[in-house]
Order: structure tokens, then C-alpha cells, then sequence
């Protein structure tokens, strides 16, 4: 039996999940079919309810449905209550469980990726939406030294900083000003839009990286352009670089290892996606 899986969003065209995920079916041997499950909101219930078929493995969840989906779960696993949001639907047997890899994908990519380990270290993350939440929440639980939020509108970082400092196992957890000095850090990473293609801000850096620690690196979760303004700036100031595909990669391989019990074969993936990426238009590191 041919087995399915699909990303559930609206709109989901532009989706790289399709591509990725199925040269990850493929690559495996799998018999399975990732389709893009596009899903106007009035139509959710009846799609979540679709996935407690035998043939069904699961889902991805993307915008605008991140938040809606929780109650048309049985259950959710891992920090997806705390965050609020899930990305990955499980059936089993008919039971559909809920999961969040988005921040933990971050965590995964700087760590494969990048060779930095979250515990002990010091963040600085811009911007205070959907996407910064997810790694604030995965920074904390990898045990980071600490955690800042900084963003435009400063009540927002607040209200997150509140949040995950609530529960958080001995990381600091602070919204601080736009302009805080980088020099504590040893990761700066853009959680906003700012520089990304189609935005008006292709061109643009969320801030400046003026006293910024050598060796520090700097994380863009925006993938395209490849090398955004900030990635960039980084370079040219001798820090070290990180762009956004390896944690849409990172979140969808932990899916897919939830969805198959398998190892997730993360080169074929970034292989379909560096593929698809060189036709595509522009998107932040999200499925
Ligand atoms: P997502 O769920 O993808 O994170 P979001 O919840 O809309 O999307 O959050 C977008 C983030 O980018 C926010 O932190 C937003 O700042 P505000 O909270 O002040 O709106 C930030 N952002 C978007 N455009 C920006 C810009 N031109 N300058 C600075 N920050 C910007």
C-alpha cells in the first residue's frame, strides 16, 4: 500500500517540503507520496480528520494553520503545548499526535551545520514573531546560557521573554533593546523578514553587527537570497555564517524521523531542495 504524507498550509505552492521530503521517501526506498495539501481554514477540521486513515503517516502543518490545529489533536508531544504551535502530525493507528520541530530543527542545524552547541552558549535573537518563538523555546530547552529577544516592537519581546523564562531549566531568559551591544554573544540570529526576497527589505539588515565578539556566528533564518544582506555584513566582518536552509531542512528531517523511525538522509534533502531553490521565489526558512 502506497503510504501518504503532505504539508497542510494555505497557501502551500511555493512549499519546499514536497520536494525535500519526497527525495527523502525516495532515497529510503519508501512507498510513500508527499503531497502539498493546500487547506483553506474552513476546510482544516475535515483535512485533519482525513489523516486518521491506515494509509496516512502524517503531516506537516504550516501558516496559516500552526496554532488552529491544536485542538483537532489527540495529543501533543514534546514542547508543542508550551509553544503553542505544531508543524508535525503523527497517526498512529488513528490517533493523531502533535509535534513542534521548528526551534528544535534550529538547534539540530547549528549543531551539524555550524558545530556550535546551544548549551552554554549566549543568544541574541531579532524579532519576537511565529518563527522566533519556536527557537527561543528549543534555545532554552538545549539548556542555553542565555536567551535575548530584541525586536521592533518591544512589547512583543516582552511578552515572549515572559513566556519562556517561565519554566526555563536555569537559562536566561530577557527582552533587551534593538541596539544592544553584541558583545555577550556568541550567536546572533535574525528571526524576522527583514532581508528576504519579495519583502521591499532585500538589501536591508534587521541591525547593524558593529561589536560583535570575534568569532561570533551569525544566523539568518531568511534562505532566500542564499547570502542575505546580513549573512553578508557578517562575513565581511570576519564572523562566522549560517543561512536559513539547514533548519527548514533540520525541522523537516526530524519530521520525517517522526513519521518513519528512520534516520532522515539530510544530504538528499538539502540536495532536492538546493535543486528547487535555484527556480523558486523568495521565502523565510519555514516548510
Ligand atoms: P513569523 O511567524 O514568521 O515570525 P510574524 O509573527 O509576523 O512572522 O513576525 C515577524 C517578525 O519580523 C516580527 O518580529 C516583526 O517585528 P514586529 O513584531 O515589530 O512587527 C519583524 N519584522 C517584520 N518586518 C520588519 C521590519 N521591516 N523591521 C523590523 N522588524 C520587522
Amino acid at each position: 500500500m502506497t503510504r501518504l504524507a503532505g504539508i497542510i498550509g494555505h497557501p502551500v505552492g511555493h512549499s519546499l517540503s514536497p520536494v525535500f521530503q519526497q527525495a527523502a521517501f525516495d532515497h529510503c526506498g519508501l512507498d510513500v507520496r508527499y503531497a502539498a495539501w493546500d487547506t483553506p481554514a474552513p476546510e482544516l477540521a475535515g483535512r485533519v480528520e482525513g489523516l486518521r486513515g491506515a494509509e496516512v503517516l502524517g503531516a506537516n502543518v504550516t501558516i496559516p494553520h500552526k496554532e488552529a490545529v491544536i485542538p483537532l489533536l489527540d495529543e501533543l508531544g514534546d514542547q508543542s503545548a508550551r509553544v503553542g504551535a505544531v508543524n508535525t502530525i503523527v497517526n498512529r493507528d488513528g490517533r493523531l499526535f502533535g509535534f513542534n520541530t521548528d526551534g528544535r530543527g534550529f538547534v539540530a542545524a547549528l549543531r551539524q551545520e555550524a558545530g556550535l552547541a546551544a548549551e552554554g552558549r549566549s543568544f541574541l535573537l531579532i524579532g519576537a514573531g511565529g518563527a522566533a518563538r519556536g527557537i527561543a523555546f528549543a534555545l532554552a530547552e538545549a539548556r542555553a546560557a542565555r536567551v535575548a529577544i530584541a525586536n521592533r516592537t518591544a512589547g512583543r519581546a516582552e511578552r515572549l521573554a515572559r513566556e519562556v523564562a517561565n519554566g526555563a531549566n536555569g537559562t536566561g531568559v530577557a527582552a533587551v533593546a534593538m541596539d544592544e551591544s553584541l558583545a555577550a554573544y556568541d550567536c546572533i540570529v535574525n528571526c524576522t523578514s527583514v532581508g528576504m526576497e519579495g519583502t521591499g527589505t532585500e538589501g536591508e539588515l534587521p541591525r547593524a553587527l558593529d561589536g560583535a565578539r570575534a568569532g561570533a556566528l551569525v544566523v539568518d533564518i531568511v534562505y532566500k537570497p542564499a547570502e542575505t544582506a546580513l549573512l553578508r555584513a557578517g562575513r565581511d566582518a570576519g564572523l562566522v555564517t549560517l543561512g536559513g536552509l539547514p533548519m527548514l531542512i533540520y525541522q523537516g528531517a526530524l519530521s520525517f524521523e517522526l513519521w518513519t523511525g528512520m534516520v532522515a538522509p539530510v544530504e538528499v534533502m538539502f540536495e532536492a531542495a538546493r535543486r528547487a531553490l535555484a527556480g523558486a521565489a523568495g521565502e523565510r526558512a519555514r516548510p
